[in-house]
């Protein structure tokens, strides 16, 4: 989308051409390794995307709220005194939850002309939703002086997510596209909020996105499911030992697992976490070394756990990965975001991606019947106004 017919289509929509909108853009994101560790205060390894969310904004004097977006043909109008839930889930709730946030804290946004334009693909596991309440919540922190920083922003909009959207998600997406940095991975410990950047040097090799088409499908029910199974297992542990959360346990402990969690189910999702947990540990001291080969060995085996032992991932997921790590010039492959459809990410050789890109295609149309699509990311920045 080029930015000048983004201006012409704001003043189409909203007119008066004379006093300029300012624009915002906040990235989607990638997550390299640390599946559903979030919410269970574990390590994550996400990055932000060259890909993403704009927003053109302009203040107005009266307290009017007008969404609209490039995307979809829903738009909306409210004031921000007042402000209500789409009831029938339209985009709109992501940027009016984080605007309904700020009112709860105290902050009163003005009213403001709004045109949003995300190039993520929906539903595809990149954060798409991240995205949009990030820019929102950094475009009013700006327009209104609200004086929060970004990692107080990131929490607004978790919170917006989890309680106006329904969505009970973890930190990592609002982390990543908030906090992101150019060529670097976020390494997130969700407990503490602590983090390091790590510099992600591919040298011949490239990050690919193959994305399933499938749309993520359940995602809400369950990922839920999956939230409570890791509850149940904390509740098994308590009754011996003395944890809040299942990321306190270490790679060391995981015989407490066979003692203690009696439903096989659940002590398979505590294995992933704890699992899980250790690869990214160890996936930040191979990236420290830029040793690729054995952080795509952990690639692998994160996937395999997610498919064994989370069981999120689908038939979809594991044909475009285990299509992928036949191809020559793999280093590794795994299924990015929540699962149960959405993308895979593979580093793949750069001599060889022209060959990735038409094997995989074809191999996964014939496993699957869908078509998949490619990606090239590059690793940027979080939010900020361009
Ligand atoms: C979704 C959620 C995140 C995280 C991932 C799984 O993307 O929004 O918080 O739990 O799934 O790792």
């Amino acid at each position: 989308m080029e930015l000048s017919k983004f201006r012409e289509e704001f003043f189409r929509k909203y007119g008066n051409r004379t006093d300029d909108p300012v624009i915002f853009f906040c990235p989607g994101r990638l997550n390299l390794i640390g599946e559903h560790t979030d919410y269970n205060k574990g390590f994550v390894l996400p990055c932000a995307l060259n890909f993403g969310t704009y927003l053109l904004v302009r203040k107005r004097n009266d307290d009017r709220l007008l969404l609209n977006t490039m995307n979809f043909d829903f738009s909306d109008s409210q004031s921000t005194g007042s402000i209500k839930k789409n009831e029938s889930g339209q985009w709109v709730n992501y940027p009016l939850g984080v605007i309904s946030e700020y009112l709860d804290r105290g902050i009163k946004p003005g009213g403001m002309e709004m045109l949003f334009y995300g190039d993520i693909p929906n539903g595809a596991g990149l954060s798409s939703s991240a995205s949009i309440e990030m820019v929102t919540a950094y475009a009013v922190n700006e327009l209104f002086k609200a004086g929060l920083s970004i990692p107080e922003m990131v929490k607004l909009s978790q919170h917006a997510e989890n309680t106006f959207v329904g969505m009970n998600c973890g930190i990592m997406d609002q982390f990543a596209v908030g906090m992101g940095e150019k060529g670097k991975a976020i390494f997130l410990n969700c407990g503490t909020l602590n983090y390091d950047v790590i510099p992600v040097e591919l040298r011949n090799y490239q990050i690919v996105i193959s994305n399933t088409n499938k749309r993520r499908g359940l995602t809400g029910s369950k990922y839920n499911e999956r939230r409570g199974e890791c509850e149940k297992a904390v509740k098994y542990l308590r009754s011996k030992i003395h944890i809040d959360h299942l990321s306190q346990l270490s790679i060391n402990d995981l015989h407490l697992l066979d003692e203690l969690i009696p439903d096989e189910t659940v002590r398979k999702r505590a294995r992933h976490v704890i699992t899980e947990n250790n690869r990214v540990l160890q996936a930040v001291n191979v990236l420290h070394k830029g040793d690729l080969i054995n952080f795509g060995k952990l690639m692998n085996e994160s996937h395999d756990s997610l498919r064994n032992d989370y069981e999120v991932t689908g038939k979809e997921l594991d044909a475009i990965v285990y299509e992928a790590r036949e191809i020559d010039g793999t280093l590794g492959s795994r299924m990015t975001g929540a699962g149960f459809g959405g993308c895979s990410v593979s580093i793949v050789a750069r001599s060889r991606i022209n060959s990735f890109i038409e094997k995989l295609g074809k191999a996964y149309t014939s496993a699957t019947g869908l078509k998949a699509e490619f990606y090239l990311p590059t690793i940027e920045d979080g939010v900020r106004q361009i």
